[in-house]
């Protein structure tokens, strides 16, 4: 009769100590990773550069560093106006993410730590204490105003007849998420 070795069992312990781990505690690295990837990456770009004049770097950028409430702000409530990262003025937008507090927390623990950037981690519970003070003091109030016109729709229907405006009705019932079309024509001048 055929009989398993034990490195059949060893490695069939082995494989399922590793699905546990995995299941109970997400590398928020690795999560963090794919949350830049699936929602960062478009506008500060693969190595964190950015793009000088447009969209600021987040590889060793001095406003990420200087406050960890900059991050957690920049993505629960969206960052607008002028803001000086390494010393370049910028005047742009960034919308905000409805991402939950564990993922804020992922995404921001990975930029802090790519790089060449050495900040620590960030953790949910601060995610959550910073939202609560912020313009959408939690994520069903940023889901709420998020639902109402989902952004890319806003900026591509317009966008592609040539004339970029947001509807004032719409900018003051979305709760002020939208941001003024001046924004959108710095953000994306070659489609307005
Ligand atoms: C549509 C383009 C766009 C996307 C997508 C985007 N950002 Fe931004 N981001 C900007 C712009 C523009 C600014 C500067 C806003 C200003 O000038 O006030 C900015 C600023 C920032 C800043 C502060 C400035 C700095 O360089 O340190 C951080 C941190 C940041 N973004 C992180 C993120 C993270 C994390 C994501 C993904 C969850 C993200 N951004 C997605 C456009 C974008």
């Amino acid at each position: 009769m055929l009989r398993p070795s034990p490195a059949f069992f060893t490695s069939g312990l082995l494989w399922l100590a590793t699905l546990a781990l995995t299941a109970a505690e997400p590398d928020p690295l690795a999560q963090g990773r794919l949350i830049y990837l699936q929602h960062c990456v478009i506008c500060h770009q693969a190595a964190g550069q950015g793009s000088p004049g447009t969209f600021p770097p987040l590889a060793k950028s001095d406003y990420l560093a200087a406050d960890r409430k900059n991050g957690i702000l920049s993505i629960v409530q969206g960052l607008s106006g002028p803001i000086t990262v390494n010393g370049q003025n910028y005047n742009g937008a960034m919308p905000p993410f409805v991402l939950d507090d564990v993922q804020v927390a992922a995404v921001l623990t990975y930029i802090r730590s790519s790089w060449g950037n050495t900040g620590d981690a960030i953790t949910a519970d601060e995610v959550r204490d910073v939202r609560k003070k912020s313009r959408f003091p939690t994520l069903e109030k940023l889901k709420a105003a998020a639902a109402y016109l989902p952004l890319p729709a806003a900026v591509w229907t317009r966008a592609t007849k040539g004339v970029f405006q947001l509807d004032a009705d719409y900018y003051a019932r979305s709760g002020g998420l939208f941001l003024p079309s001046a924004h959108y024509e710095a953000m994306f001048p070659a489609r307005v």
